[in-house]
């Protein structure tokens, strides 16, 4: 009896974990694997057939963590193999390349394809996360800025990281404090534990800076008619003044978005009589 007990109390302390990957073609789901798993990158794109998998151990504070990656091919003609192999998941590595503002767009409809396919018992609230805005080394060409990919991510509860499969940024932090996650959700009795971020701002506020971004002129980003009156340009800023100003927002982007609107304000009002 007592030859078992150091036995036991390891097991106890080991954890068996499965993570998915999920993204567009091409964004870089493999390369973000291999990167943390074998240290190298492969420039030639070799697309994922069906699904690869791979075990590998990891350490988080005393556990020690097996985990099941279960790497999916992001084209649509996969979707039979891929919709498999959703359930029982604990973590999602969900990826998009900041150069293709496709593959971030996409992201809503692979949250959409994963809660279709866990069904309705299936629990999206006690999975981890975690959003990888990849290939940040290709400067050149990205069009999707880190607030609005950050924004995205945090105002659903989910981690963000700026990662780069070639040169290898974020993508340590990114395991790492992924895995911590979801060992602190098992711990948490499978709920997902509130971070700072997800708490910090309303939906209110992230999609105000949704809303002033893609705005097509001033009045649109004051959300008032064209024509309108003095009174009612500055009812509209102070509304939404109050509501972002950086002293008292902190979602992703505010700050921009409180410029801007500054400065939409004062294009209306140099043309009103
Ligand atoms: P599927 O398996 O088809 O779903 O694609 P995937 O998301 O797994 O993409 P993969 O990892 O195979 O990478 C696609 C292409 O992007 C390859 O040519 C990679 O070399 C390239 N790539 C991946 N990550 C990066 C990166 O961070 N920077 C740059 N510059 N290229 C990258
Ligand atoms: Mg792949």
């Amino acid at each position: 009896m007592e030859a078992n007990m150091p036995k036991r109390k390891e097991a106890a302390k080991s954890l068996r974990i499965k993570v998915i990957s999920m993204g567009n073609a091409e964004v870089g789901k493999s390369c973000i694997i291999k990167r943390y798993c074998e240290k190298r990158f492969v420039s030639k794109y070799l697309a994922t057939i069906g699904i690869d998998y791979g075990v590998t151990k990891v350490q988080v504070r005393d556990r020690e963590i097996k985990v099941n990656i279960f790497d999916m091919a992001g084209h649509p003609f996969f979707y039979e193999v891929r919709n498999e192999f959703y359930k029982d998941t604990q973590g999602v590595i969900l990826v998009y390349d900041v150069g293709q503002k496709d593959s971030f767009d996409a992201l809503d409809a692979w949250l959409a394809e994963m809660k279709q396919d866990l069904g309705p018992h299936g629990n999206m609230e006690n999975i981890v996360f975690v959003v990888c805005a990849n290939k940040i080394d290709c400067t050149k060409h990205r069009c999707v800025d880190e607030s609005e990919g950050r924004l995205w991510a945090e105002s659903k509860g989910f981690l963000y990281f700026e990662t780069s499969a070639q040169t290898g940024e974020g993508i340590n932090e990114m395991f790492q404090t992924f895995y911590v996650s979801i060992v602190d959700l098992c711990e948490n009795g499978g709920k997902r534990p509130i971070t700072n971020s997800s708490a910090s701002f309303t939906k209110e506020q992230a999609d105000t800076i949704r809303r002033i971004r893609n705005s097509k002129d001033s009045w649109d980003m004051l959300a008032v008619k064209p024509g309108a009156s003095r009174d009612e340009v500055n009812k509209a800023y102070r509304k939404l003044a109050v509501l972002l100003h950086p002293d008292k927002c902190v979602a992703p982007g505010s700050e921009d978005a409180f410029k801007a609107v500054v400065n939409a304000r004062t294009a209306l009002l140099k043309n009103i009589k």
